[in-house]
């Protein structure tokens, strides 16, 4: 080794030892006699010093070339500080310096290495190497770390067994659009890389395996946002012979596991909410339900008395925020409602009542309730004097969507969406298909392998009955962040073919895409169901941030890019040649076609 300690490890028990640390130096203060350094590795930091009056000449010299992010090897004797840095771990001793070595140089870094750094978001991207040094992310890393461990832990202990399963696969619909690789060995075709190991481990239960899991990386080609990246980490699972009931109990169990031995949390018993009564008391599938303030329907209430925007709606629902009426000021509110309005949102205007503590009301439409009015929407809606309320109204969907929104706004401003606080939730029976408005094709809600739920099956042959059917479905929710979904599958034969042609796959194409797992549904496939986390979300989650790319090493930015390494790039005419894809097939450069199919098409004529 060529250190005897690390950074972070020495105290006052070793003082009077001869140590010898390796690091990075991260500042330096040279008083002209004095000479202090602070080293860093993983571990900490320790300061050196070195004075000029009983230090080796050219040990002092060496120091005083050091520069930041050099990396440096120091022999000296630990001491006492005289001025102790009670916010150091390693703050009560210093290093007499007597040896010094520079093992690298380096250049001045783009940005300063600490934790709080001047340099910006694409900077830090561009030198992720460097970022990587900063304790905030390092620590991150850490974490998932350790969150992996502990995965791994409680399914071992649940006799899980872990089996990688292929990458260069053939699509499996998740909803997204595939990632495809171009095949040298067979012209003209492609992999996808898989939106997730679905089908394979369905296949492993006609196997026999019994329990799978996997942690696996997964991709996709969608819109990012802080909580999607086009590569991301599933804890894939599994399992036979089970009811929903058993999966959601062996997946609360790993939850509450990771909560108890990462955060020393005792997380309660997660409660089940259909998603019928999410989208009514929440206006998500993903409420967060670590505050109140639920939907409070107002139609009886609120229409018939001649406020038109009201009576012509087809929902009319509010919120209840507790204890701000005197607080909340005209500026405030016009700031929620411009919130509203902004067109990502698209609420028309927004309602408020003022309930006052002396029991009057004062609300924005005054012109059209009287206070009797007003006290009956307080007391639907449970209301005390100090409350406000807040109203919209619109179609049911659009309104309740809006809603959330302004909902989860409110958590934010008053300070209700605590990151260090949790609130896990299930969601359950889902609809099994949604239909697309304008074309009125059906699509699989979770994806089509998901089964009905008992008893409903046979809904599946009435066209009438079909978008009331329920998914034998679960998502696992915590903090309003759709942490893992799942379902109970479909595992014969007969049920996929109809899953699929109500999907609209003609017999051909159900057979050509899904017919291997067709197939082996005929050779005794056994019931079985499964879920999938998206760990970087637990991560983020227990993190107590929004972003999941502080949790990954080397993320992608919002256009998908590695500004690192510089991913996507161009290959060379060679490399293309090789894989049969066309040479004058439009690019960038000749901007003569933007679309995917135009470059497929291209293929196939080669
Ligand atoms: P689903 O599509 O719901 O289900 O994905 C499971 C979980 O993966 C996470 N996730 C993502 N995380 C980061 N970036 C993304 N782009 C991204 N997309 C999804 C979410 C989500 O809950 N095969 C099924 C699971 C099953 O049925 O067992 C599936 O993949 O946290």
């Amino acid at each position: 080794m060529l250190r005897t300690h690390t950074c972070g490890e020495l105290g006052i028990d070793h003082v009077g030892q001869t140590v010898t640390l390796c690091g990075w130096v991260q500042k330096k203060r040279d008083t002209g006699g004095l000479i202090f350094v602070d080293i860093r590795d993983r571990y900490g930091v320790t300061q050196l010093q070195a004075d000029e009056t009983n230090t080796d000449d050219a040990v002092v010299a060496s120091l005083r070339t050091f520069n930041r992010e050099f990396v440096v090897q120091i022999t000296g004797e630990v001491i006492e500080r005289a001025s102790k840095n009670p916010k150091m771990p390693t703050g009560d001793i210093e290093i007499k310096v007597n040896a010094v070595q520079i093992l690298n140089e380096s250049k001045t870094p783009p940005f300063i290495i600490e934790d709080e750094t001047d340099g910006g978001d694409e900077l830090r991207m561009e030198y992720r190497y460097l970022d990587l040094r900063r304790n905030i992310v390092r620590k991150n890393l850490e974490l998932r770390n350790r969150l992996n461990r502990e995965v791994r832990n409680y399914l071992d202990g649940q006799e899980f067994i872990e089996v990688e399963t292929p990458v260069l696969i053939k699509s499996t619909p998740e909803g997204a659009r595939d990632f495809v690789v171009p095949s040298r060995m067979n012209a003209g075709q492609f992999y996808a890389l898989p939106q997730s190991p679905q089908t394979f481990k369905q296949l492993l239960m006609v196997s026999g395996f019994d329990r799978y899991y996997q942690i696996v990386k997964c991709f996709r080609d969608e819109d990012l946002r802080a909580d999607r990246q086009p590569e991301f980490t599933q804890i894939d699972c599994e399992m036979s012979f089970v009811t929903r009931e058993d999966v959601l109990s062996t997946f609360e169990g790993l939850i509450r596991h990771l909560f108890k031995t990462v955060k020393n949390f005792d997380l309660p018993e997660v409660p089940i909410m259909e998603y019928d009564d999410a989208m009514k008391y929440y206006g998500s599938d993903k409420p967060d339900t670590r505050f109140e303030m639920k939907f409070v329907e107002l139609n009886d209430v609120a229409q018939n008395k001649g406020f038109k925007v009201f009576d012509s709606a087809e929902l009319v629902v509010g919120i209840c925020a507790k204890d701000i009426a005197e607080s909340y000021s005209r500026k405030k509110i016009d700031e929620l409602t411009k919130f509203v309005q902004r067109p990502q949102i698209g609420a028309k205007g927004m309602v408020y009542v003022k309930y006052n503590k002396d029991g009057s009301f004062k609300s924005s439409v005054d012109k059209f309730y009287t206070q009797e009015d007003l006290k009956e929407w307080a007391h639907k809606m449970q209301a005390e004097p100090g409350d406000m309320l807040f109203v919209l109204s619109g179609d049911t969907n659009k309104v309740r969507k809006q809603l959330n929104e302004l909902r989860l706004e409110l958590g934010n401003r008053l300070g209700l969406r605590d990151p260090q606080k949790y609130s896990a939730l299930w969601v359950v029976d889902f609809p099994l298909l949604e239909q697309d408005e304008e074309t009125g094709h059906w699509h699989a809600m979770h994806h089509p392998f998901t089964s009905p739920k008992a008893g409903q099956e046979a809904l599946l042959d009435d066209p009438a009955q079909i978008g009331n059917i329920k998914a034998n479905a679960y998502d696992m929710v915590v903090n309003g962040v759709e942490l893992g979904g799942g379902s109970i599958r479909i595992f014969q034969r007969p049920m996929q073919e109809k899953m699929l042609s109500l999907l609209g796959f003609t017999p051909e194409e159900a057979k050509a895409q899904f017919g291997f797992l067709m197939d082996a549904f005929e050779y005794g496939a056994p019931p079985h169901g499964g879920i999938a986390f998206g760990f970087d979300r637990i991560c983020a989650v227990f993190g107590g941030v929004d972003s999941i790319r502080d949790f990954i090493a080397f993320p992608k930015n919002n256009s998908g890019r590695d500004v690192m390494i510089n991913a996507p790039s161009a290959v060379d005419d060679e490399q293309l040649k090789e894989l049969f894809l066309a040479l004058d097939m439009p690019t960038e450069e000749n901007e003569e076609g933007e679309e995917a199919e135009t470059e497929t098409s291209g293929q196939e004529e080669k």
